[in-house]
Formats: structure tokens, C-alpha cells, sequence
């Protein structure tokens, strides 16, 4: 029989030569298990004299707690190699794995390509409101009560009887009402139409609206603005074409299609904008609104135009 210190001894040296998870387990069942060499003492404990039990005992615990807190101790040490002897097998030399960059949408990017253009002309950015009074959108800009935009079918309606804007030429009646003439301003922003969702139409859209009220501004200045403007966004090659047209807030009217390789279907006309020369009727209007004759007609001529957004990007 071993003595309990002799024990405890093989058992320490065992711990510390054990290499692996498998090797110290395989001690720990042998000392510390239910057959092991220590519970094995725990048992013979009952046939000794009573005065040395206590001795014993003693002894006994504190060898068990000795082997049990050395193989914890070879346990974590164990665990620790293997942490860091799995690191060193990563090559740090490799290249990462990239994450992918997003981008701005291809709308937001057209919408800044041309803001960047029309501001080179002159143009200041205005703004106004969604959710629009019907005379901003269509009494201010001649469009009479019985004229089809003002459907219900055509038109969101809130309940309060104003309207989600069915053009950004609003914004064209906000700025003159804000600002005397000269006036040079583009305002690009969201309009709204009860349109069938399909892949070319959808009730949300995007416009830039543009207006410049001066002294002797002719058909001739509108022509030379869209097309350089257009020449810068889509190249040199475009072709631009003034189709007339009718809409009640211009006179001359005309839509604009371009041809361009920088569009799909480069070969075919593709209708981009609408246009034309302020109507006398519009600046009356804001004249009324304001109280002034700050846009006399017979002083003042302007061009507006309001370009369609989002087919360019889906061509
Ligand atoms: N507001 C028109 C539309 O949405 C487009 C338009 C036409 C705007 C002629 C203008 C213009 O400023 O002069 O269809």
C-alpha cells in the first residue's frame, strides 16, 4: 500500500506529464474516480484504529484537494496551449475578405449629375411641399377646374381637399411668390399620379423643375439651356428635339425627346421633359397672390421646363 503521500506525489507527476484533455482525464479517473486510488483510501478509512481516523482524514482531504486543484490548474493550461497554438496556424499575411461598398442609388446620382449641370448656368435650388393647396398645383399654374389632372382618378386627394403634387411646377409658383423677378431656379423633388404600378409607371416619381424669369428671355435661351444641359449629362452626340405641345401653364409649349448611345436604345427618340414660355395668364396670378405687379407681363418673360427623372435611369 502507498503511503497517502506517495499517492499524492504519483498523482501530481502524472498531472503534470499528462499532454492532452484525454491523458489528464484518464488520471483524474484513476486517483479521483468512484474506483480510483484515493476513493479507494475514503473506503478503508472504516477499518482503522478510531483515534487515527481524524489524522487520517486529514490527510486524505488534503491530498484530494491537492490532486483535484493540480489537474484543474493542467486542465486550463491544456486549454490555453491549444487557444494559442490554433492562432498561430492563422496567416495573417493572407488578404482579407472584402465587404462589398454600397452606392447611391442610380436616381440620387442622375438627380446630383444634374443639379451639378444647372447650377453651372446660374441656377438656384428652391423647394416646397409634397402635399400641396390646389391652387398651387393648379390654379396658380392655369390649369382650369375642368381639366382632367384635377380628376379624382388622376389625383390623390386628402380629405382636407389638398393634394399630393402631380408636378414639381408648384415649386415654380412657391419660388415666384417668394422672390421678384429676376428669378433662376431649379427644384428637383418627388410628384405623384394615381398611375398603374407597372415597370415604367409608378404613383411616386421624380422631376426637376426648372424656371428663369428675366427681361427678354426667349424660346432661343430655353433651347440653348436644355441643351447643353443634356449634352452634359448624356454627351456631346445627343440629340435633342422640341416637339410643340400643349400645357396650360406655357405658351409655346413643347416636350423634349432626346437620342442618345448613353441611354438603352440609344436610336429611338425617348420623350424626357416638358417646356415651354411662362403664360402671361401665370404671372397674373401671382400678381393677384401677391398683391403687387411684381411680375408684369409686359416687363417679364420667362421659360419653364419640368424634366422626368426616372425613366432616364431605367433606360
Ligand atoms: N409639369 C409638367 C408635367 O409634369 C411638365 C412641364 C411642362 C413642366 C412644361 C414645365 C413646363 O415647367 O413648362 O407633365
Amino acid at each position: 500500500m502507498h503511503s497517502l503521500e506517495q499517492l499524492r506525489d504519483d498523482a501530481l507527476r502524472e498531472i503534470e506529464s499528462a499532454r492532452d484533455e484525454k491523458a489528464l482525464n484518464a488520471v483524474r479517473v484513476h486517483y479521483l474516480g468512484r474506483n480510483g486510488s484515493i476513493s479507494a483510501w475514503g473506503e478503508q478509512m472504516k477499518t482503522l484504529e478510531k483515534d487515527e481516523r481524524p489524522i487520517i482524514g486529514k490527510l486524505l482531504n488534503e491530498v484530494r484537494n491537492a490532486v483535484t486543484a493540480a489537474i484543474e490548474e493542467r486542465a486550463e493550461k491544456l486549454r490555453s496551449e491549444k487557444e494559442s497554438e490554433a492562432l498561430t496556424k492563422i496567416d495573417i499575411t493572407l488578404p482579407g475578405t472584402p465587404s462589398e461598398r454600397g452606392s447611391l442609388h442610380p436616381l440620387t446620382q442622375i438627380l446630383d449629375r444634374s443639379i451639378t449641370v444647372f447650377r453651372r448656368m446660374g441656377f438656384a435650388l428652391a423647394d416646397g411641399p409634397d402635399i400641396e393647396t390646389e391652387w398651387h398645383c393648379f390654379d396658380a399654374l392655369n390649369t382650369p377646374p375642368e381639366h382632367p389632372a384635377r380628376n379624382e382618378q388622376d389625383t390623390f386627394y386628402l380629405p382636407d381637399g389638398r393634394l399630393l403634387r402631380t408636378h414639381t411646377s408648384t415649386v415654380q409658383i412657391r419660388a415666384m411668390q417668394a422672390t421678384s423677378p429676376p428669378i433662376r431656379v431649379i427644384a428637383p423633388g418627388a410628384a405623384y399620379r394615381r398611375d398603374e404600378i407597372d415597370a415604367t409607371h409608378s404613383a411616386q416619381f421624380h422631376q426637376i423643375e426648372g424656371l428663369y424669369v428675366d427681361e427678354n428671355v426667349s424660346v432661343a435661351d430655353l433651347k440653348g439651356a436644355l441643351e447643353f444641359f443634356f449634352h452634359e449629362l448624356l454627351g456631346a452626340d445627343t440629340a435633342v428635339r422640341f416637339r410643340p405641345h400643349y400645357f396650360p401653364f406655357t405658351e409655346p409649349s413643347f416636350e423634349i425627346d432626346v437620342q442618345s448611345k448613353a441611354l438603352k436604345g440609344g436610336e429611338q427618340w425617348i420623350e424626357v421633359a416638358g417646356s415651354g414660355m411662362v403664360h402671361p395668364a401665370v404671372f397674373e396670378q401671382l400678381n393677384k397672390a401677391r398683391g403687387d405687379d411684381a411680375y408684369d407681363p409686359e416687363k417679364w418673360t420667362g421659360y419653364a421646363f419640368g424634366l422626368g427623372m426616372d425613366r432616364r435611369v431605367r433606360s
